[in-house]
């Protein structure tokens, strides 16, 4: 009961002090900035990590006073009739961590995906991601969301095998 309230009071904090809205190419300026911040120094990297976020793939911001606390990313994989979404991306900045916010990036993430398969009579059915298979809190995250651990790929990345996550919609 308790940890029912505590989530559902997480919830509404999270609604009430974070706005999500869908990344602009005129956002390209906020992603170039947590990326220089938050992966490396890099201006060129930074521009194509911005740039493709806002063009090659679908991504939501999550803002807080003007500050950007996370983003999702997700891209239609295959034809719109297998119904079938790749989470490409998804990141919460180190300060906003355990506030709910990539569950709320999530589900908008999923909720947008999902009208953009309705608005064409399609449906979506299967979400699924790659991770590091290292990668234990991601894990612990995407098990509290619904997803399964369904196979891995080993030496997939430089260093780490992938673990490939799937959430089933229908
Ligand atoms: C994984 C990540 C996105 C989670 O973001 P977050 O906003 O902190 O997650 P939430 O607050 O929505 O957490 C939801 C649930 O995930 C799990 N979880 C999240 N962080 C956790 C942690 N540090 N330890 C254990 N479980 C955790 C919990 O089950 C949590 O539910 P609870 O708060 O009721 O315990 C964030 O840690 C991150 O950006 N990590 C670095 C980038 C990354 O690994 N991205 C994913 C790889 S593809």
């Amino acid at each position: 009961m308790a940890d029912s309230k505590r989530r559902i009071t997480e919830a509404l904090l999270t609604l009430i002090m974070n706005a999500l809205r869908k990344a602009t190419v005129e956002d390209i300026d906020l992603l170039k900035e947590m990326y220089l911040t938050d992966v490396e120094p890099h201006q060129e990297r930074a521009t194509v990590f911005a740039t493709d976020l806002t063009s090659i793939m679908e991504t939501i911001l999550c803002i807080r006073n003007d500050s950007l606390c996370g983003t999702s990313s997700w891209a239609i994989r295959g034809g719109m009739d297998d119904g079938v979404v790749e989470v490409v991306g998804l990141g919460v900045r180190e300060q906003y961590r355990k506030q709910g916010i990539a569950s709320e990036l999530m589900k908008e993430a999923i909720e947008q995906a999902q009208v953009t398969f309705s608005e064409k009579d399609y449906t979506l059915r299967r979400v699924f991601l790659f991770m590091e298979l290292s990668n234990e809190i991601a894990r612990q995250f995407y098990n509290s969301q619904d997803f399964k651990e369904v196979a891995t790929i080993p030496l997939f990345y430089p260093s780490d095998d992938a673990s490939i996550f799937v959430r089933e919609l229908d």
